[in-house]
């Protein structure tokens, strides 16, 4: 089966830290497969900007070596005629007449900047593109996460980035919005009548979400020793998730009523700060072990910083407080250098009221519904049936199986496809609005705070397993255990 493809219109992207990380790993690659999939009209225009003084040539021929391996030579050198170069700085004037008559060049075209470089260069970038009145028309910015290291920094980005881009011109992007799992929740959700009826405190016990990483910070050691995991992965990807969960039915797909929904329930989670945090959070940081079948240093070697205090794992319980979810825990974790690469949404029902079977037929098992975004997106609903065969009634806990790659034969497109595309399309919905990302700060301060007002150092935990066993015990204590069975 082949995916359809919507039609876009032709446009401009321009990549600030065209040469970074993000751009070469992520946007470049996704731009190529739109491109290889015809979905980057003819006269559309990639630029790249960034310090370095190259020029288009130079550019491309990097882009050769990094994008060499996702494809057709023919497809990668037709991408590239549509690829260029300016290098500009973001702090200093020389170089944005020039990259401002290239833009005005395609009057017609969306306009989309993309800013993906530190957010401390967020502001001279808006700036200098409202100087230059890039910022009209059909012009959009789109902000990387973290927008921000608190609230206080978040609003301070968002006032100065609202000077010159209106709330929907602007688009904050959390990649893990544009992941075909998350948009199948709301289809699995909203779509069936199976469910519904069914998710609330009454007959969900628990829900887990796991992100976990097998990499470590490697050679973005300077941006994460800043971040962490807690700004890295959970204030974003994480509360992102759980939001699409927990969130009341939207009244329909449009932008804002599903945007209204997930605020609510950013809204209503319970604090945690310096009364609680010890209890319900477990923050750690990666030593010397065996990852991916090799020895790995620590974090600490890796950065060459015995004394850095940023968590690279955490682990939380969380509560939603409203009708719906009241008592009803949700287990956050994620970290890198854990032993598997695999973000999972795991709704553990309640038991059934009633055992009618002999006790030595087996474990009567909670109903466990599980969204699996990586590796191998898909979905398991794991039920209790009848062992098949004679031999008495035994009890059997199976998945029904869906995984998507199986099922459809459709090769999934990366988060950023999608993403990139819905910017150029104008369609925000899966996009943090500005109040969500506040809302979300606003939450997460108080356990940040806690942790450093605690003084204490997050434990340590061996490179290759699953966290610091304080993280093991934070969901034992209720009698429950991570979700780690992947079969
Ligand atoms: C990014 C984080 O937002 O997400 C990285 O900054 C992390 O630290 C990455 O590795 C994970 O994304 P994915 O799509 O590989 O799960």
């Amino acid at each position: 089966m082949t995916a359809s493809n919507l039609p876009v219109d032709p446009f401009d992207l321009v990549i600030f830290g065209g040469t970074g990380d993000l751009a070469m790993r992520k946007l470049l690659p996704a731009l190529l497969h739109r491109f290889h999939a015809g979905q980057v009209p003819p006269s559309s225009r990639i630029i790249g900007v960034a310090r370095e003084p190259l020029g288009d040539e130079g550019y491309r021929n990097h882009l050769r070596e990094v994008l060499g391996q996702h494809g057709d030579s023919t497809v990668l050198e037709a991408f590239l005629q549509q690829v260029s170069y300016r290098p500009l700085d973001a702090r200093k004037d020389e170089g944005w007449d020039e990259f401002a008559a290239l833009i005005k060049q395609q009057a017609g075209h969306v306009r989309v900047f993309y800013l993906s470089t530190s957010p401390q260069l967020f502001v001279d970038i808006c700036t200098r593109l409202g100087a230059h009145a890039l910022n009209l028309g059909e012009a959009r910015v789109v902000l990387e996460k973290p927008i921000g290291r608190d609230l206080a920094s978040a609003r301070g980005i968002n006032d100065a980035v609202g000077r010159f881009f209106s709330e929907s011109q602007t688009y904050r992007i959390d990649h893990y919005l544009g992941k075909e799992t998350v948009q199948n929740l709301l289809v699995l959700r909203f779509g069936n009548a199976l469910f519904e009826p069914l998710w609330n405190s009454a007959h969900i016990e628990h829900v887990q979400i796991t992100v976990a990483e097998t990499v470590g910070v490697g050679h973005r050691a300077g941006y994460y020793d800043h971040a962490g995991a807690m700004r890295d992965m959970l204030q974003n990807h994480i509360l992102q998730l759980l939001c699409m969960v927990a969130m009341e039915p939207p009244a329909s797909l449009a932008p804002d009523a599903v945007r209204d929904e997930k605020l609510k329930v950013l809204n209503a989670l319970k604090p945690i700060d310096e009364s609680n945090a010890s209890e319900l959070t477990v923050r750690g940081q990666y030593r010397a072990g065996v990852a991916e079948g090799a020895s790995v240093p620590g974090y600490p070697d890796e950065l060459g910083n015995t004394r850095s205090q940023t968590e690279t794992f955490v682990a939380l319980k969380a509560e939603i407080g409203n009708w719906r979810w009241a008592g009803v825990p949700f287990y956050l974790r994620t970290g890198k250098r854990l032993p598997e690469r695999v973000s999972e949404i795991a709704v553990t029902f309640k038991p059934v009221p009633h055992s009618i079977f002999a006790s030595n037929a087996g474990k009567l098992l909670q109903n466990r519904l599980v969204l699996r975004l990586q590796p191998d997106e898909g979905v398991k609903l794991w039920l209790t049936i009848k062992d098949p065969g004679p031999g008495g009634l035994r009890l059997r806990h199976v998945p029904l199986d869906m995984s998507f790659a199986e099922e459809f034969g459709v090769q999934q497109p990366d988060a950023y496809e999608r993403l990139l595309l819905d910017v150029v399309r104008g369609n925000p919905t899966l996009f943090m609005r500005r109040d969500e990302v506040e809302a979300a700060w606003r939450w997460a301060d108080p356990i940040l705070e806690a942790w450093d007002a605690s003084g204490e150092p997050p434990r340590p935990y061996f490179a290759g397993s699953w966290g610091p066993s304080a993280a093991v015990a934070l969901i034992e204590r209720d009698g429950r255990t991570w979700h780690e069975d992947h079969a």
